[in-house]
C-alpha cells in the first residue's frame, strides 16, 4: 500500500456547472465552495498531511471583472468565517503564489497563514494567483542571486513549496487533461486522476474512490 501525505487538486468545472443548473457561472463558484469543505473534511479522515488547491491561477486575471470579483469575494468571507474554526481544527493555511489582491485580501491572507502557523495535523496550500512557471522563474533568479549551484536540492529550496513534499496525487476534475500551469516541477512523478465531473458534482465518493485506487498503484519512480 503506497503512503498518502500530499493530494494536490485542480478544481475545474465550477463555471460549466453553474451555467448548465444556475444559469450562472459565479454559482458554479459557489457551489465549488461546498465541494472544498467536503473535500477538507474526508481529507483529515483519511490523516492525509496536506491538500494543495488550486483556486486562482496567473492566467485567470483573463477573465471578466466580474467573475474575478466575485470569486476574491467568496475567498474573502470564506476566510472571514471559517479561519477561526480550521484554527481550532489545528490546520495550517498557505499561500502558494503571489499576494497582489485588494489591500484586505492581502491582510486577511497574511493574517490567516500568521494564525495558523502552528498547526500541524493538515496544511492546507491554497494556490492563489499562482503559476508554476513563474514559480520556478523567480526561483531561478534567486540562486543566480545568491550565486549557488543550479541543481535539484536548490530549485527545491527556492520553489514555493520548499518543505512539503510532491504531491502524491493529483486530481483535475471539469474532464480537460490538462496541467494549467500547475505545479510543473513538483508533479514530476505524481499518480494523476482526470476526472469527468465537474467540481460542484464532484463528491466524498469520488474522493474515497481515488484514494483506493492510488494505494494500489505500483509506484515505480524509475526502477522497476
Ligand atoms: C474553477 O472552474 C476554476 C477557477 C479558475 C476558479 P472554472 O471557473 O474554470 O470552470 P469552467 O472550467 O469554466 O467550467
Ligand atoms: C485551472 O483551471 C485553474 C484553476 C482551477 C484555478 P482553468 O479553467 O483556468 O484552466 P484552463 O484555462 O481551462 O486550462
Ligand atoms: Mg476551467
Amino acid at each position: 500500500m503506497n503512503p498518502l501525505k500530499h493530494v494536490a487538486i485542480i478544481m475545474d468545472g465550477n463555471g460549466r456547472w453553474g451555467l448548465k443548473y444556475k444559469n450562472s457561472r459565479n454559482a458554479g463558484h459557489k457551489a465549488g465552495l461546498e465541494t472544498v469543505e467536503t473535500v477538507i473534511k474526508e481529507t483529515i479522515k483519511n490523516k492525509i498531511n496536506f491538500l494543495t488547491l488550486f483556486a486562482f491561477s496567473t492566467e485567470n486575471w483573463k477573465r471578466p471583472k466580474k467573475e474575478i470579483n466575485y470569486l476574491f469575494n467568496l475567498l474573502e468571507n470564506f476566510l472571514i468565517n471559517r479561519i477561526e474554526e480550521l484554527h481550532k481544527n489545528n490546520i495550517k493555511l498557505k499561500i502558494l503564489g503571489s499576494k497582489k489582491f485588494s489591500p484586505k485580501l492581502n491582510k486577511l491572507l497574511n493574517y490567516s497563514e500568521k494564525k495558523t502557523s502552528k498547526n500541524n495535523k493538515l496544511q492546507i496550500n491554497l494556490a492563489l494567483n499562482y503559476g508554476s512557471k513563474l514559480e520556478l522563474i523567480n526561483a531561478f533568479k534567486k540562486i543566480f542571486s545568491s550565486n549557488k549551484k543550479i541543481n535539484e536540492k536548490n530549485i527545491e529550496k527556492y520553489l514555493q513549496t520548499k518543505d512539503i513534499p510532491d504531491p502524491d496525487i493529483l486530481i483535475r476534475t471539469g474532464n480537460t487533461k490538462r496541467l494549467s500551469n500547475f505545479l510543473l516541477w513538483q508533479l514530476a512523478y505524481t499518480e494523476i486522476f482526470f476526472e469527468k465531473k465537474l467540481w460542484p458534482a464532484f463528491t466524498k465518493k469520488d474522493f474515497k474512490r481515488i484514494i483506493k485506487e492510488y494505494k494500489d498503484i505500483k509506484r515505480n519512480f524509475g526502477k522497476i
